[in-house]
């Protein structure tokens, strides 16, 4: 039997070092196919828009998710694939917006649903309530803001222009004053965060811990909201 020398060793280890690169690129090439929001698993991840390409984000839905509205906003930033599809169907975007941004309501029935946007594929499921959808267990309910219909809901809260072909273009979030206190009041805002861990300008970084188009947990919050309370044994806001 041969011996190992020791001038034999830093070949071993460059071979070990190739077949883990292989390994790991295969990995990579063949794992790229499907999109899912939640990534690793049931771990706790951060609700914020889904990067599709190196060029298009994914706003909402998400893919395996559970929604429980018919009518549902499906927005995209940045360049648009050519096919997006929904049940077979293509997509029909909403011609009132130009820009990056890309709009269209889905209108969907019970049940599974599938999207294809260029060579991505993705999966959620429209369920009669909560806890009846057609869905695995793992997907969680997401819920977005309420958003009135309309020809233009978003500005609301974004800063939106007409391009010169008429069109409307989403641009960034307005600053909190203008965007989430038109609504909201801000003393009921202070005691609704008075068991939250915040900083002294948080009056002005809502969307730091909320994303408001598409998350799984409760109040629309980033990560659980659990992880933003200074005692998460007390249930619920006090005083809604
Ligand atoms: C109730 C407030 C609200 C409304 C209405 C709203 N948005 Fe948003 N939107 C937000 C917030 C908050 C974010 C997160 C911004 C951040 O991450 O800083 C966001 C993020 C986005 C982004 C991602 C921005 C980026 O650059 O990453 C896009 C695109 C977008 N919204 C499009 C729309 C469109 C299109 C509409 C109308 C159909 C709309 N939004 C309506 C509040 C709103
Ligand atoms: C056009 C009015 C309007 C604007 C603008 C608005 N909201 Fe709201 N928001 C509402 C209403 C109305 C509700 C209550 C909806 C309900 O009970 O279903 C609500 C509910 C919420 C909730 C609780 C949702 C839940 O599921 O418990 C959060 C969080 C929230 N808004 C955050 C924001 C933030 C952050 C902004 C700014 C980016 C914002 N809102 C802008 C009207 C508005
Ligand atoms: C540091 C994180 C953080 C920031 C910043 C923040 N929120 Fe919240 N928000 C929370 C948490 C956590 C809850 C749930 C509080 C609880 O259950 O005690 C919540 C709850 C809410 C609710 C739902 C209250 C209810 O009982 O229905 C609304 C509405 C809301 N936030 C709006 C806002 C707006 C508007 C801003 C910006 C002015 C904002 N939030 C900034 C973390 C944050």
């Amino acid at each position: 039997m041969k011996n190992f020398q020791p001038q034999n060793v830093p070949s071993i280890f460059s071979v070990c070092f190739a077949l883990v690169c292989a390994v790991t690129l295969f990995l990579l090439a063949s794992g790229v196919s499907s999109v899912s929001a939640q990534e690793a698993g049931n771990e706790k991840f951060d609700a914020k828009p889904v990067q599709l390409s190196d060029k298009t984000f994914l706003i909402a839905p998400h893919g395996n998710s559970v929604v429980v509205v018919s009518r549902l906003w499906l927005i995209l930033k940045g360049e648009c694939p050519e096919e997006v599809i929904h049940n077979g169907q293509p997509v029909r975007w909403d011609s009132n917006f130009g820009g990056d941004v890309h709009v269209s309501i889905l209108r969907l029935d019970i049940g599974m649903q599938k999207l294809k946007i260029g060579d991505q594929e993705l999966e959620f499921v429209l369920g009669r309530n909560e806890e009846d959808h057609a869905g695995p267990d793992e997907w969680m309910v997401y819920r977005l803001h309420n958003m009135k219909p309309g020809r233009n809901p978003c500005m609301r809260c974004h800063e939106t222009e007409k391009n010169a072909d008429g069109k409307i273009e989403v641009g960034a979030l307005m600053n909190a004053q203008d965007a989430c206190f038109k609504c909201h009041i801000p003393e009921k805002i202070d005691v609704q965060h008075s068991n939250t861990i915040v900083e002294e300008d948080w009056r002005s970084k809502c969307s730091e811990c909320h994303f408001i188009h598409a998350s799984p947990y409760k109040y629309l919050l980033r990560q659980p909201r659990e992880s933003y309370l200074k005692d998460p044994s007390i249930p619920e806001a006090p005083e809604k």
